[in-house]
């Protein structure tokens, strides 16, 4: 069984019938708004941010449940994929979980107005069932989703982008919306203030772990269902590279600086980095540091009893770290 298979079976029935009510979440009066939704829906990707919202409902309930954690669940899919839909158009990217992206196969006008339909429909899923506890949990995110891209944005203009800043961006275009999830998770199942804060710091730390990996990614060849060497040639500056440029020569660090600005576009160029980084141990750092936030997730788990779902948010942590797409 994939690992992902194995994290799932405690909340296998969930994860069904949340299939089903995340599909009609996104029906329209619109033909060409339904084409588009039922190709997202075929193309589905990992659903972890579902999975976080169940283990973690599930763990500090010991097992309780309520139709709130299904609407958590599928509002989150809906706002994650809304910010994949923009993020393809942001990125210029034409791959997503391993085909065209929207963007690639409608054009740009298109795949804003489709994250923008997903956006309202998960906020009027919370609000059409007075979920207020959840919408605003899930508003936060939204907002600091579009404030991190923002950021990364006016960073790879500048080029002067630091490990502080790094971790600003991360935790916000990412590790928000996970610490959302988990902290949905929590509050739709009625725990208290302290618990729903804890576990969304427990989504942060795994959150943050997740966009290190993202990032490891694009400095591999591997098959991930998108497309890898692409942030050097977006003049984005992720860990393994903030990293070098911090720890070599000045005459080194004007030749980076100088590819990324003038020659980002230049595939050999790009290559040549990217070896650079590998061989003055760019990615060996990234890797600590990814398992630095991994360790801080693992430590919040620890203080509550053992359970399946526990169990299953445990390997959850390890495939955030160690997964192939
Ligand atoms: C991709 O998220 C966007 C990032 C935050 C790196 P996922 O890797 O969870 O995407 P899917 O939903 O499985 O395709
Ligand atoms: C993650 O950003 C997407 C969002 C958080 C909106 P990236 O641009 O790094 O992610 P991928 O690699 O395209 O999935
Ligand atoms: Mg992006
Ligand atoms: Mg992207």
């Amino acid at each position: 069984m994939k690992p992902v298979e194995l994290i799932k079976l405690p909340i296998k029935k969930e994860m069904e019938l949340f299939e089903k009510k995340f599909k009609d979440s996104m029906l329209s009066k619109v033909p060409l708004l339904n084409r588009i939704t039922y190709y997202i829906v075929r193309r589905k990707g990992k659903q972890m941010r579902p999975m976080f919202v169940f283990l973690v409902a599930k763990m500090v309930s010991e097992g309780g449940f309520d139709e709130r954690t299904y609407r958590g669940a599928s509002v989150v899919e809906l706002i994650h994929t809304a910010t994949l839909v923009h993020d393809d158009v942001v990125d210029d990217s034409n791959r997503r979980r391993g085909f065209f992206s929207i963007n690639a196969l409608w054009k740009n006008k298109i795949a804003v107005l489709v994250g923008d339909f997903l956006l309202s429909k998960g906020l009027l899923l919370s609000i059409d069932n007075e979920d207020f506890d959840l919408l605003k949990l899930i508003s936060i995110a939204v907002r600091e989703m579009s404030e991190g891209e923002l950021l990364q944005i006016e960073k790879a203009r500048k080029l002067d982008i630091t490990e502080d800043i790094y971790f600003d961006i991360i935790r916000q275009k990412t590790a928000t919306l996970i610490a959302a999830c988990c902290g949905i998770g929590a509050a739709s199942v009625g725990a208290s203030n302290e618990t729903v804060q804890q576990m969304r710091k427990f989504g942060e730390y795994i959150g943050i772990a997740f966009q290190i990996k993202d990032d490891l990614f694009d400095y591999t060849d591997e098959k991930i269902g998108k497309p890898t060497g692409i942030d050097i040639k977006e003049q984005k500056m992720t860990l393994p590279l903030i990293y070098t440029l911090n720890n070599c020569s000045k005459k080194e660090k004007s030749w980076i600086i100088n590819s990324v600005k003038k020659y980002n576009k230049d595939k050999k160029r790009v290559k040549e980095v990217i070896a650079f980084v590998k061989e003055n141990g760019g990615i060996d750092y990234t890797i600590a540091k990814m398992n630095d936030y991994k360790n801080k997730a693992l430590s919040i788990l620890e203080t509550y009893p053992d359970s399946p779902y526990k169990s299953s948010l445990l390997q959850m942590i390890d495939y955030v770290v160690e997964r192939k797409v």
